[in-house]
């Protein structure tokens, strides 16, 4: 056993930028709304589930900077079954499953810095293999600058505040990190709390060393050694996990092995692991048999699909890792190499704007309005536009969508998993097919049932929807259900689990 074992007992500090709640303000006060997505449910769960745990994230509203004020900055109570609710502290003692949550107010020139221009275009970018490097990423002044008073000073932030919460439990914990924005936690935790049992958990690609020498050497090895301060680095594949040790082999010279999976940092082995998350099944289907999802549904068949129409389905953040305008240009060489679909496959994109504070982000939307009025102008006719674009975030839309959809396209440049595949199959009842690119952690486990899309690949993406838009029936009923099995056999829970059975924490028994 690589991992170490040693989490029965002790107290859990958990660090993620969005947190599970979130408190603004309207005519009639404040408001608490729940953070989204299966992370969010997952880790709350568990936060809840367990008494002395604390969930550290950012204040990311106004208001859940004045809510963190007035509790002098230390972890607040709330309930997140049903509407979430801030709890008063006496209640929250009496309330079984309160989450504790510690909103760090970050000062707003260091949290742009650390979020728009080193987190979600840099690391972002370089991560998703985005950059063309012939121009970019240009590392200037700025770049320098926001490094030092962005990264480095936001990581520290949040290091102080996991630290503070680890000694106010004795300084034992089992402390888990989240994702690319606190690469440079741990070894701070660590420097601090020498007992804790420190982890962290990436949810985009690790790519090969080579990728990370676009970053200056003293940032590469800081993100490495940052990393190294944990006991275990996981990741949704193996791959990742591979490419993570050998990055610390390269760029640090460290001695890596590669059948245990470990590098040897000093006197200290670090594990490198891979865990695929996944969604929360049940919870999916229960929204997918409400009135809300079934009303959308009915009125999406109507609009896109009979016996003679059919509709294929992209639902995605305006990110440009998800390789939306190819996926556009792929649908309209589609219907200029078979024109007589026109009129009978429409191409429905629920997308949800994201990063628009991040310029790469704000062009790549304007690029993909530009690609549907494009295409809809070359190909659309009296009463049919070949794409309906909708930008929103509908979470009930869109598993309506997923419901009634023939073919659901994923086509991302790179993904650490995609969970859009894996809500899709568990909910859809009209056979769909999944296409999916290679390059989504998803792809491991879907790949065998679902159409593969290469995605810098424009002609084989349209060939590939041909393909999926006229797979026999039985196929396609026999690919969906293999799909859905696959993903109900691996769950959030057991994402979850397995990760703490590593650690040795037996949520059954108590801890
Ligand atoms: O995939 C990484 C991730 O952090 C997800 O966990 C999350 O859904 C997504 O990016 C959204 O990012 P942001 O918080 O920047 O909107």
């Amino acid at each position: 056993m690589t991992v170490p074992a040693r989490g029965a007992g002790l107290p859990m500090v958990l660090l993620s930028h969005r947190g599970p709640v979130s408190f603004g303000r309207d005519r009639s006060g404040r408001t608490a709304s729940r953070g989204a997505g299966g992370l969010v449910t997952a880790l709350s769960g568990l936060v809840s589930d367990l008494p002395d745990a604390v969930w550290v994230c950012a204040a990311s509203s106004e208001e859940d900077a004045a809510v963190a004020a007035e509790h002098g900055g230390r972890a607040v109570a709330v309930t997140l079954d049903g509407e979430p609710r801030l709890l008063d502290p006496e209640a929250a003692a009496e309330e079984a499953r309160a989450v504790r949550v510690r909103l760090v107010e970050v000062d707003p020139q260091a949290h742009d810095d650390f979020y728009t221009v080193i987190a979600n275009p840099l690391l972002w970018f370089l991560q998703h293999g985005m950059y063309g490097l012939a121009l970019a990423p240009q590392l200037t002044k700025r770049e320098h600058a926001a490094w030092n008073d962005g990264y480095v000073a936001v990581n520290r932030r949040f290091a102080d505040a996991v630290a503070e919460e680890v000694e106010a439990r004795g300084g034992r914990a089992l402390v888990m990190l989240h994702d690319y924005h606190f690469y440079l936690v741990a070894r701070e935790v660590r420097e601090r709390c020498p007992e804790a049992l420190i982890s962290f958990f990436l949810h985009i690609p690790w790519p090969g060393p080579d990728a990370w020498r676009v970053l200056p050497p003293a940032w590469r090895e800081q993100v490495l050694k940052g990393l190294l301060g944990n006991d275990v680095v996981a990741f949704h594949t193996e791959g990742f996990a591979r490419n993570f040790l050998l990055s610390a082999q390269e760029l640090l010279g460290l001695p890596v092995d590669l059948d245990a999976m470990t590098v040897q940092v000093g006197d200290r082995r670090v594990a490198a692991r891979h865990y695929p998350i996944s969604i929360d099944v049940a919870a999916i289907r229960e929204l997918a048999a409400t009135p809300e999802v079934a009303e959308h549904a009915a009125a999406l068949t109507e609009t896109f699909c009979d016996a003679d129409r059919q509709l294929v389905l992209r639902v995605d953040r305006t990110d440009p890792s998800k390789n939306i305008v190819r996926g556009f240009e792929a649908f309209a060489t589609m219907l200029e190499d078979h024109p007589e679909l026109a009129g009978r496959v429409s191409f429905l994109a629920l997308l949800q704007p994201s990063r628009q504070d991040v310029p790469e982000y704000a062009d790549y939307l304007a690029e993909i309005g530009a690609t549907v009025a494009r295409v809809n102008a070359a190909h659309g006719r009296e009463g049919w536009a070949p794409i309906d674009l909708r930008l929103a975030e509908d979470l009930a839309m869109a598993v309506a969508a997923y419901q009634v959809c023939d073919v659901l396209m994923v086509n991302a440049l790179a993904d650490g998993m995609n969970l859009v595949a894996k809500e899709a199959v568990v909910v859809n009842d009209r056979d769909g097919v999944l296409a999916l690119s290679e390059n989504t952690g998803a792809h491991q486990e879907l790949g065998a049932f679902a159409v593969t899309l290469y995605p810098f690949d424009i002609q084989q993406q349209a060939d590939a929807l041909h393909a999926a838009l006229t797979m026999p029936r039985d196929l396609r009923r026999a690919r969906r259900q293999a799909a859905a099995a696959v993903v109900e056999e691996n769950d959030i829970a057991k994402w979850l689990n397995a990760q703490l059975s590593d650690l040795g924490v037996d949520l059954e028994a108590g801890r």
